[in-house]
């Protein structure tokens, strides 16, 4: 049997504006999921997915996993239907909107077939494989998503051309944040198809948004690998703030933001997809983190609590 993992991740500075090649900021989070690749009698692959879940999101997601399955099998060049597979997920991140789900699992799933079958797959083979993975679920992915659940840890990402540029960012020691889940669940695909439209609609508002991205970006790694925390959720709020602007936010995404702000976060955002999914509150000490936290959960969802940097 093969086994393999893929981390979830949080992206803290632009989502979206990374498609187009800007820098971007994500962190693994302490969850996981896990595959494992067995053989089985018969034709064909059967996924058992026994990952914990946002309501609904499993089921709504299976024609893309299934997508996203037969691209990373052909990019290996696995042949199932002489030889059957089984392949079962689970670990202990929510399959949900915003948390690099899909990337967490198509990692998982090339490190346990690479184990199955002794590819002997390297970090870089199991990204490459993860990424073809994601087409399923993104269309046309940034590739951030499968890079933070390939390499975990902290990193500074961006898109040049075809080429994935990742560098390793530091922080002095692990920051707590808290995770908002808004229990709605989220389309890639149709979200950055939506955002590429408008952009071409409006041209000049646009350019003007993605300039100020590119230089908040820049500055926020400055500021997070300095730990000066107070102006790092400056930066966080303005990145909402363009995120709302270019379309991407929902009332259920601002409404956690305002709530986590107004307990004392010290920024927050909506993170990943958005238009449902997670948002992300900058929350340093686990007394703040905690505070958070129980708002977030009195109001009747689920919070996150992890920390990034580690
Ligand atoms: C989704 O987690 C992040 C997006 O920027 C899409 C991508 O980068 O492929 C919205």
């Amino acid at each position: 049997m093969g086994k393999g993992v893929g981390f979830g991740k949080v992206i803290l500075f632009n989502e979206h504006f990374v498609v187009y090649g800007l820098p971007a900021i994500a962190s693994a989070i302490g969850a996981k999921t896990t595959a494992l690749v067995e053989r089985r009698a018969g034709a064909g692959v059967e996924i058992i997915d026994e990952r914990p879940e946002t309501k609904g999101y499993k089921s709504e997601k299976a024609g893309q996993q299934k997508e996203s399955l037969d691209l990373m099998l052909k990019y290996m060049n696995i042949d199932t239907m002489r030889n059957g597979h089984r392949v079962t997920l689970g670990g202990d991140l929510i399959a949900a909107s915003g948390v690099g789900a899909s990337a967490a699992s198509c990692a998982a799933i090339a490190r346990a077939f690479s184990d199955e079958l002794g590819l002997n797959y390297s970090d870089d083979k199991v990204n490459e494989v993860a990424y073809e993975g994601e087409k399923g679920y993104h269309g046309t992915p940034s590739g951030i998503d499968n890079t933070a659940a390939t390499y975990g840890g902290l990193i500074w990402y961006r898109r040049e051309g075809s080429t994935q540029r990742m560098e390793r960012m530091k922080l002095k020691k692990p920051v707590e944040i808290v995770m908002g889940n808004t229990g709605l669940i989220a389309d890639t695909k149709s979200v950055v198809a939506a955002v590429k439209e408008r952009r071409e609609k409006e041209p000049e508002k646009y350019g003007l948004i993605f300039q100020e991205a590119e230089e908040l970006v820049k500055d926020s790694r400055k500021q997070l690998e300095a730990l000066n925390l107070k102006k790092v959720g400056e930066n966080m709020n303005r990145n909402h703030t363009l995120l709302q602007q270019i379309g991407v936010s929902c009332p259920e995404l601002d409404l956690l933001v305002d709530f986590a702000r107004n307990n004392g976060a010290l920024g927050a955002k909506l993170t990943g997809t958005g238009r449902g999914g997670y948002m992300v509150a900058l929350t340093p000490t686990r007394i703040l983190q905690e505070r958070v936290a129980r708002a977030i959960e009195k109001k009747g969802f689920q919070a996150l609590r992890t920390t990034i940097g580690v």
